[in-house]
């Protein structure tokens, strides 16, 4: 519900379990009074900071008590006003000023939620919308919040609109400013690299500021999007914290800062690194919305309502619940090695075992036998693929298997036509040297020449074959960060462009071939960020596929992303990225925890891996609505224990699906026990494979003994509601 009340001139939003009051001082200044637990829709003037003076803290001259800024709670940080917090906006007028008073003009409710033309955006819900204007220069903000009463999740982002007659210049243009009463908070953010994505780190706020962030063009493996502040006695199931995950996927920035008088300010967006935007008069500025999950119930609980909001408002609507294909990937199986008959062989192995799509990964276009060539080429290589790709679709067809192909359209390798068509096509300049990461260059997505001829291409492709599935990589940063086609005093632009015409030509691409399922990839899980997942159900989640490492990043991803998010493939050992042998029935368990697939040479398995094989697809096909709509409850820390569990629930609470793994094998570990979570306390359910049937509460409570195992060796169970 949100409510304005005239007399008090304040604002509530009340989500499921959590209210926001805003408050506009009588001089305008719109104040955030409180994000937490629900509260009654009181006058809350009380919490006017006007009285609590503090030296060095300026006042602004349109009050006539004391109030400053610098203590007030804000919604959206101004500089050179007295906030010496860190500020929302920074914009530089024609005179070089760059100072901003940001006071109440209007609002709207309405249902639904704002369109923000180019970037992803959540569906559904109710939008509060304010209009402040500023005092100094002539930028209008309107900043949106977006309630789901159902929900835990308040979205919000922030709209610039240049009202004069005369450019400005936006230095900094973040999402959303939340400021929190005074607390003693953790921060959690998700870091990783390429093999290593979203590893959980917990550490104290404490004063001034945690600023993390990706500078990289992409949202990136080496730092999520995401960030929670967790009450310190905060765990995994019980305490207050909340999330906040940008649903954007260029460069970016989140950051916490404990000012001095204790209240916590959350803030960020766009990352303002090399940021520039020139906002001519009449033009409006769209920033990326940001998700903020509150919870009571600890990290698990902001988890599920992470996982809610994304699958109920953010991942494609026609696909989101919908069973996914189950493929086999050849990458793994043959890398850049591969021609017909391999790929047939492969095809002719998959079939029988339950898989329903054949995806050929890279090195089928231009003349790529390896990765130092072809990107930007993309026409079948005939020499490797002896009469195209026709002869293996229909090979495929004739099993019944669909077939996928990948495609990294972001990128041009110098070794191309294209490139030597098109040099200044590439990021940076044509006339000098530029950094080159796997052998490639970068397209300049902020060309519309540059994204007209890749949907050309991919559409000749698409729209010439049987494609029911296509893989959308990445594989390298960006560096330089210059466009040939952006005037010099646009650079600063770049960045964000990129990322807008990559959406735009996904989005083309999505509406010419509505049919095609998209899953998105950067060398593994480098841009799974809820901007991405606004268009590809699921995203491959790391290019490490051993299933312990696997267990860890799954785990991790899962603090902001639901497991049907999560692209999970069976493969071969030794492992190809950390040599380790798991065995095979760990693989299948582990990546079953998501929408899963294999990529490995299936012709080379055992008749007893085969049997296993079709065995794990019958268990995924089985358990897959939990997997697209349960709620998720971790058990064991794989980065803490010596093991990893979790469960799935359905939301009926009728059935749950266990998985675990142990780590090392450990001598007389046998009264360790594993309690269940998020069962209902009452209901009697069977564990399918023991036999036993016990009440929800023993599960939870006593728990159930876990099972002696090898290193890496797993466990599922199978809990079904009896009656
Ligand atoms: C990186 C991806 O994560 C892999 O799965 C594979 O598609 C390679 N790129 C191909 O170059």
């Amino acid at each position: 519900m949100i409510t304005y009340d005239p007399k008090t001139r304040t604002f509530f939003l009340h989500g499921r379990s959590f209210s926001c009051a805003l408050w506009v001082h009588p001089a305008g200044y719109l104040v955030g009074l409180h994000f937490g637990g629900s509260a009654g829709e009181d006058d809350l003037g009380y919490l006017d900071p006007s009285p609590r003076e503090l030296s060095f803290s300026p006042i602004p001259p349109d009050v006539e008590n004391y109030f400053s800024l610098d203590v007030a709670g804000s919604e959206y940080g101004s500089f050179g006003q007295g906030d010496f917090r860190t500020p929302s906006v920074l914009i530089a007028r024609e005179d070089g000023m760059r100072a901003s008073r940001f006071l109440y003009r209007s609002h709207e409710i309405y249902d639904g939620a704002p369109d923000l033309g180019a970037l992803p955006a959540a569906r559904g819900g109710k939008t509060l919308s304010i209009v402040l204007g500023d005092a100094l220069s002539a930028a209008e903000i309107r900043l949106n919040y977006i309630l789901y009463e159902d929900l835990d999740v308040l979205v919000r982002n922030a709209e610039i609109v240049n009202r004069g007659n005369s450019p400005m210049f936006l230095l900094r243009a973040y999402s959303f400013c939340l400021d929190l009463a005074a607390g003693e908070y953790d921060v959690l953010r998700l870091h990783g690299r390429h093999n290593m994505e979203r590893t959980p780190e917990r550490t104290p706020l404490g004063h001034g500021s945690v600023k993390i962030g990706s500078p990289r063009g992409a949202s990136s493996h080496q730092m999520n999007p995401f960030l929670a502040l967790l009450e310190r006695e905060t765990g995994e199931d019980r305490g207050v914290c909340i999330g906040f995950e940008l649903l954007y996927s260029g460069s970016w920035t989140l950051e916490a800062e404990q000012s001095q008088i204790g209240s916590v300010r959350v803030s960020g967006g766009i990352g303002d690194l090399n940021f520039c935007w020139e906002l001519k008069a009449g033009e409006k500025f769209v920033t990326p919305e940001v998700a903020i999950c509150y919870s009571e119930e600890g990290l698990g609980g902001m988890s599920r309502g992470f996982a809610d909001f994304l699958r109920g408002h953010v991942l494609p609507e026609k696909e989101v619940f919908k069973p996914r294909p189950v493929l086999i990937n050849n990458w793994e199986a043959t890398y850049f090695d591969f021609d017909r008959e391999k790929l047939c062989a492969i095809a002719d192995a998959a079939a029988p075992l339950g898989i329903d799509t054949f995806v050929l990964d890279d090195g089928w276009f231009g003349a790529r036998n390896d990765d130092h060539t072809s990107l930007g080429d993309w026409s079948v290589n005939e020499k490797k693929l002896a009469g195209g790709l026709a002869p293996v679709i229909e090979h495929c067809k004739k099993r019944g298997l669909k077939f996928g192909l990948w495609f990294e359209p972001e990128m041009i390798s110098e070794d191309s036509a294209l490139y030597r068509a098109h040099p200044d096509w590439a990021v940076g300049r044509a006339d000098a040297p530029r950094c080159k990461s796997r052998h490639q260059y970068v397209l300049d997505m902020t060309r519309q020449e540059v994204t007209d001829y890749l949907f050309a291409r991919m559409s000749d492709i698409l729209g010439g074959y049987e494609i029911s599935y296509v893989k959308w990589d990445m594989n390298r940063h960006i560096s330089e960060f210059y466009s040939a086609a952006l005037p010099a005093e646009r650079q600063g632009e770049f960045a964000h462009r990129y990322i807008l015409g990559v959406y735009g030509l996904i989005r083309r691409l999505q509406a010419a071939f509505p049919s095609v399922f998209f899953e998105g990839c950067s060398g593994g899980g480098g841009r799974f960020d809820g901007g991405m997942l606004a268009f590809f159900p699921q995203f491959w989640t790391s290019d490490d596929t051993d299933a312990y490492e696997r267990a860890k990043i799954q785990w991790g991803t899962s603090y902001g992303y639901p497991l049907s998010a999560m692209s999970c493939h069976v493969s071969s050992c030794p492992n190809h990225q950390t040599g380790r042998t798991v065995p095979f029935a760990s693989r299948g368990a582990i990546a079953s925890l998501g929408a899963t697939g294999y990529e490995l040479d299936l012709g080379r398995l055992s008749a007893e891996e085969r049997t296993q094989v079709k065995e794990q697809i019958a268990n995924y096909r089985a358990i897959e609505p939990l997997i697209l709509r349960g709620d998720l409850y971790r058990i064991s820390d794989p980065y803490r224990e010596n093991r990893f569990c979790v469960a799935v629930v359905s939301k009926d609470k009728t059935r749950a699906y266990v998985v675990g793994m142990c780590v090392h094998a450990v001598a007389g570990d046998f009264d360790r026990r594993i309690r269940l979570k998020g069962l209902c306390a009452q209901k009697h359910y069977r564990v399918e494979e023991s036999g036993l049937t016990l009440r929800g509460d023993t599960l939870m409570n006593v728990g159930l003994l876990l099972p002696r195992l090898p290193d890496f060796g797993s466990w599922v169970w199978h809990l079904q509601e009896t009656s």
